[in-house]
C-alpha cells in the first residue's frame, strides 16, 4: 500500500492510497496474478499441460500467460487478433521467446472467440488443452480476484472505497462478491459506450453481489475508446509520475486514476473516506506508446519496465 500525499485529497478530507498490485510479480503482475494463478492450478489438477487463450497484439494477459507458462512449465498457445505478416509487437516477441505458440486470426474470426462451435474446434485442434477466455476472465479468475481486498486488509489497511479499471469486468465482479469491508466501489470503464459492462459484471459475479458494497461504473474516462488516448491523459500520467513516482499506462491504470481525480475534484468521495486505487499492472504495454510518447521512452530507457 502506498499512501498518496495529494493536497486535493487533504482539502477534501479523503485519505488516498494506491495498492501496488503491479509490484506483486515482475512477469505476472497486477490482476493477472490473481486471474492466472487459479487457472494454472486448475489445469495442473486436471492433468492438462497446455493452456490456450486470446488477446490483442499488446495484450497484458497474453504476456503474463506466456511468462507463467515458461516459469511453471506448461505449453501456451495465444490466439492473437492480428496478422502474421506484420512485425511482432514487443509483447508478442516476448511471448514467442518464452515459448508461446502464436496463432493469428483476423478481426472477423476473432469475434467468434466465445462461439461454442468455434471454441470446440479450437479445443480439438490443441487437445488436450484448457481454453481460458480473453483477459483470463473466467469463474476461477473471478473467485481469485475476490482475494484482492482481503489481502490488503490482512496487512492492516481498511479502505472504505476502491477504484479500479474495468475491461471485461471480471476483476470488479470478484471484488464485489469477495469478502471485504468496502462500502463503495468504482469501476472505470476503458471502453467507449460499453453499455453491456453492467450485465457482464453481474454475469461474472453469478448473482452474488447484492449483499456487497454499492458499485458504480464511470463511463466518462475512456478517452476515445480502448487504447485510445489524448494529450490530457498523457499529461495527467506524466504529472502523476512526477508527484508520486508511480508509473501508469494509458490503457487501464491512467484512465482509472484520471477518473478518480476528477471525482475527487467534484466531491464524489465524502469526507472521511479511505480510498484505495488498485494499480492493476499493464506497464509492459507502455512499450506500445514509446514511439509516439517521449515520456514512455524515457521510463523504458531507465529500465522502469517489467518484463
Ligand atoms: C492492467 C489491466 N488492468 C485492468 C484490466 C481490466 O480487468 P478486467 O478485464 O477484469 O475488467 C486489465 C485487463 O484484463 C488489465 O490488463
Amino acid at each position: 500500500m502506498q499512501p498518496l500525499h495529494e493536497p486535493l485529497a487533504r482539502e477534501r478530507g479523503v485519505q488516498l492510497s494506491v495498492a501496488r498490485l503491479d509490484l506483486i510479480d515482475a512477469g505476472v503482475p497486477g490482476n493477472k496474478w490473481f486471474k492466472l494463478y487459479p487457472n494454472i492450478d486448475l489445469a495442473r489438477r486436471q492433468g492438462c499441460r497446455r493452456i490456450v487463450s486470446f488477446g490483442g497484439s499488446w495484450s497484458n494477459h497474453i504476456h503474463a500467460l506466456a511468462e507463467a507458462g515458461r516459469r511453471f512449465d506448461f505449453e501456451t498457445v495465444g490466439v492473437i487478433r492480428g496478422y502474421a505478416e506484420l512485425p511482432l509487437t514487443a509483447t508478442l516477441a516476448d511471448a514467442k521467446r518464452w515459448g508461446m505458440q502464436l496463432e493469428f486470426v483476423g478481426p472477423a474470426e476473432y469475434r467468434l472467440k466465445t462461439d461454442p462451435g468455434w471454441l470446440s474446434a479450437l479445443r480439438r485442434r490443441y487437445a488436450p488443452c484448457m481454453v481460458i477466455p480473453e483477459g483470463g476472465s473466467n469463474a476461477a479468475a473471478v473467485a481469485a480476484c475476490g482475494l484482492i481486498m482481503p489481502t490488503l486488509e490482512a496487512d492492516g489497511y481498511r479502505p472504505t472505497s476502491a477504484v479500479l479499471a474495468c475491461g471485461t469486468g471480471a476483476t470488479l465482479a470478484g471484488i464485489l462478491r469477495g469478502p471485504g469491508q468496502l462500502d463503495k466501489v468504482l469501476g472505470v470503464s476503458v471502453l467507449k459506450g460499453d453499455r453491456e459492462i453492467y450485465d457482464r459484471v453481474r454475469m461474472h459475479a453469478a448473482g452474488r453481489i447484492d449483499a456487497g458494497p454499492s458499485w458504480h461504473i464511470d463511463s466518462e474516462h475512456h478517452y476515445g475508446g480502448y487504447a485510445r488516448t489524448d494529450g490530457e491523459l498523457l499529461g495527467f500520467i506524466e504529472g502523476f509520475y512526477q508527484r508520486h513516482g508511480i508509473a501508469l499506462e494509458p490503457v487501464y491504470t491512467g484512465k482509472m486514476m484520471a477518473a478518480l481525480y476528477h471525482r475527487l475534484e467534484r466531491g464524489w468521495f465524502a469526507r472521511g473516506e479511505r480510498v484505495v486505487a488498485l494499480h492493476s499492472g499493464g506497464l509492459q504495454g507502455l512499450r506500445g506508446f514509446s514511439g509516439k510518447w517521449p515520456w514512455a521512452r524515457e521510463r523504458l530507457d531507465r529500465g522502469e519496465r517489467p518484463g
